[in-house]
């Protein structure tokens, strides 16, 4: 399986914090918000990354997280010229995907909860079209909307609805099939002048191909794209890391835990960070593994 980061945007909704940077960029705590997206794809299995995002911010990006390497993956980018949308990041993919499955993730997602590895990996299992992950929300009108019946099947997709029909958000990561790239090509834009995520699986929806998978109460999900979210987070993985003492959406240690890297390249990481608790982290995380 494949995986799309879509890092793109603007992030005009955290001027002046994105003047000079990108979104992705910005710390949750103690690391930058790319690295939940990234680890959720990691958690999945998924080694073959292509990151988009604009001409501006992919230097950037490139410098943080090179060709994945130093990980076990491989990372590849691609820009997105201009804000067309979040399926076009299918269109730009297409040769990255090939006849594979895919997971595309938003770069401002953050996603945390016991057992997550099983659920990405039941969802990769006999994947058809395409899986969704539902999260029940206070603020529905400001997502895509997934109404369920009473057997929990997928029944109507709605982007951001002024009335929305239920609480459910879809969040903002996707698996879909191959064929995805060819539903994205044939979409016309919305009013806003965008390839909507939620047209490709509306599409899906009607052949009957759509799955929703919930993220139940003792998960969390949060969208990082506002300062007031954006410090939700960081006050979220605060209080996680500082109780527990494990860190959350620590790639070097999920690269370790994935197999994707040994003990020994693991503490070399830490050691380039030395000086901060985060590097320290890693070195201890390596000992015990060694
Ligand atoms: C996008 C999608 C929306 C989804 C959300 C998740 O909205 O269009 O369906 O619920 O991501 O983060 P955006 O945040 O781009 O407005």
């Amino acid at each position: 399986m494949k995986g799309i980061l879509l890092a793109g945007g603007s992030g005009t909704r955290l001027y002046p914090s994105t003047l000079a940077t990108s979104k992705q960029l910005l710390a949750v705590y103690d690391k930058p918000l790319v690295y939940h997206p990234l680890s959720v794809l990691m958690l999945a299995g998924i080694r073959e990354i292509l990151v988009i995002s604009t001409p501006s911010s992919i230097p950037a990006l490139q410098s943080l997280l090179g060709d994945g390497s130093h990980l076990g993956l491989t990372i590849t980018y691609a820009e997105q010229q201009a804000p067309r949308g979040i399926a076009e990041a299918l269109i730009i993919g297409e040769k990255h995907i090939g006849n594979d499955p895919f997971a595309l993730i938003l770069g401002d997602n953050v996603f945390h909860g016991a057992g997550f590895p099983r659920i990405l990996r039941a969802a990769r299992d006999g994947l058809d079209g395409c899986a969704l992950f539902g999260y029940p929300v206070s603020d529905p009108e400001r997502y895509g909307i997934g109404e369920t019946d009473a057997e929990g099947n997928l029944v109507s997709l709605e982007e951001k609805p002024v009335n929305p029909r239920s609480s459910n958000a879809i969040t903002g990561l996707y698996f879909y099939s191959p064929d995805a790239v060819e539903i994205a090509r044939q979409l016309t834009p919305s009013e806003r002048g965008e390839l909507e995520i939620t047209d490709v699986n509306l599409a899906y929806l009607k052949q009957g191909r759509a799955r929703l998978i919930r993220l139940g109460r003792g998960f969390t999900w949060l969208d990082a794209g506002t300062h007031d979210s954006l410090l939700a987070a960081s006050q979220y993985v605060h209080v996680i890391e500082t109780r527990q003492g494990v860190r959350v959406a620590c790639v070097e240690e999920i690269a370790l835990r994935m197999g994707y890297i040994d003990a020994e390249n693991c503490h070399r990481l830490g050691t380039r960070m030395q000086n901060s608790e985060y590097g320290q982290y890693l070195i201890q995380v390596a000992q015990m593994a060694a």
